[in-house]
């Protein structure tokens, strides 16, 4: 059994971040989308991973590298141009080989049990394709299908007008070989692309087995900013405490919170959950919940909770920071008292200002 990671999507959405970082790197509950995804890959005894990649490899690359760290061999497959889920089957062909392999969009969260039930079901059945769905309350923005009195799959639609269930495809399918002979007989959607979704129609209408599993947990893809942020409050709410750094006698520190090494908090109230990151200075400040700061972050009289902050920022004399996402080496300061307000921001950013 192989795994294959979907993480070519420019993550046009979550402009500005994604001009700067891939969006599978946007670290949510400190850990970037495409490492929580290889977690729960590992997670069911998969080591062999291939991961389809865009213009942004070389980022990927340089924050996974060979998968050792997680315990997995990561191959690496360039896609030069987003051509649809099913074409990335095609191009990955050689390395899947005839063995059985999870698909996993590298931008869907996941949290609870992970993968570990439908793993467990797809090796007992090993139907053609084995997917995973959940009830959404805009069927219409995802593969949709619909499933007879039995809970068997009788129809596939990719984002249909009229959608005949409410049950999407999440982001995670088993397949056996057979998938190999469906992307291949497909053609392009109305999107220009090879869908996934209709490889697996093209299955059923084949007589080929399909299998479907509904998800009870939490599910999100998290293509925007609203539910990057939403997928951070559920999986910090999941994090255990861990304080490798340092905590002053007058500083508050309560709930989970990680403090990694060489992170200092200094006359501060930290309320978990919360990450403070590796060499980080927190000092008058008062973060959390739901918070987790990258590494070599600096906050002085800061008041910050519900947020994502990536590595490298500053900010200093603003409390009621909220909700927020602030990306690597932004400095975020009290205006000087002269009734302006000077700002220097990126292309697509968004600032709300009280
Ligand atoms: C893709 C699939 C769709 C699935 C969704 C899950 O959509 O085509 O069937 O429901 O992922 O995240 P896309 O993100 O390409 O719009």
């Amino acid at each position: 059994m192989k795994a294959l990671v979907l993480a070519g999507g420019s993550g046009t959405r979550l402009r500005p971040l994604s001009h700067a970082i891939p969006k599978q790197l946007i670290p949510v509950a400190g850990k970037p989308v495409l490492v929580h995804c290889l977690e729960n890959i590992a997670a069911i005894g998969v080591t062999e991973v291939g991961i389809i990649v865009g213009d942004r490899g070389d980022e990927m690359r340089a924050v996974l590298g060979d998968g050792s760290a997680l315990g997995l061999r990561i191959t690496y497959i360039r896609q030069l141009a987003p051509l649809g889920l099913a074409h990335c089957v095609q191009l990955a062909q050689d390395f899947l080989g005839d063995d059985d392999f999870v698909m996993y969009l590298g931008d869907n969260i996941l949290a609870g049990d992970g993968i570990s039930g439908i793993a467990a079901e797809f090796a007992e059945y090993r139907p053609a394709a084995h997917i995973l769905l959940t009830k959404v309350a805009n069927p219409r923005e995802y593969g949709v299908a619909e499933l007879d009195g039995h809970g068997r799959v009788v129809a596939l639609a990719e984002k249909p007008a009229q959608p005949r269930s409410d049950l999407a495809l999440t982001g995670v399918y088993f397949f056996t070989r057979a998938i190999h002979q469906a992307v291949r007989a497909i053609s392009p959607s109305a999107r220009g692309e090879l869908e996934i979704t209709d490889a697996i129609a093209w299955l059923l209408a084949d007589g080929q087995r399909i299998r479907a599993t509904q998800f009870h947990g939490y599910w999100k893809d998290t293509g925007k900013i609203d539910d990057l942020l939403e997928c951070h409050r559920v999986l910090m709410g999941h994090r255990r405490g861990d304080v490798r750094g340092s905590v002053d006698a007058v500083s508050l520190v309560s709930g989970d919170v990680v403090v990694e090494p060489g992170a200092q908090i200094i006359e501060s109230i930290v309320t978990g959950p919360a990450v403070i990151g590796a060499g980080s200075v927190v000092r008058g400040s008062r973060i959390g919940p739901y918070t987790a700061l990258g590494s070599g972050c600096t906050l002085v009289d800061a008041g910050i909770e519900h947020s994502i902050v990536l590595d490298g920022v500053s900010v200093q004399n603003v409390r009621g920071i909220y909700g927020s996402l602030i990306g690597r080496e932004a400095a975020v300061c009290s205006a000087v008292d002269d009734g302006h307000r000077r700002l220097v921001i990126g292309d697509h950013s968004t600032v709300e200002v009280a």
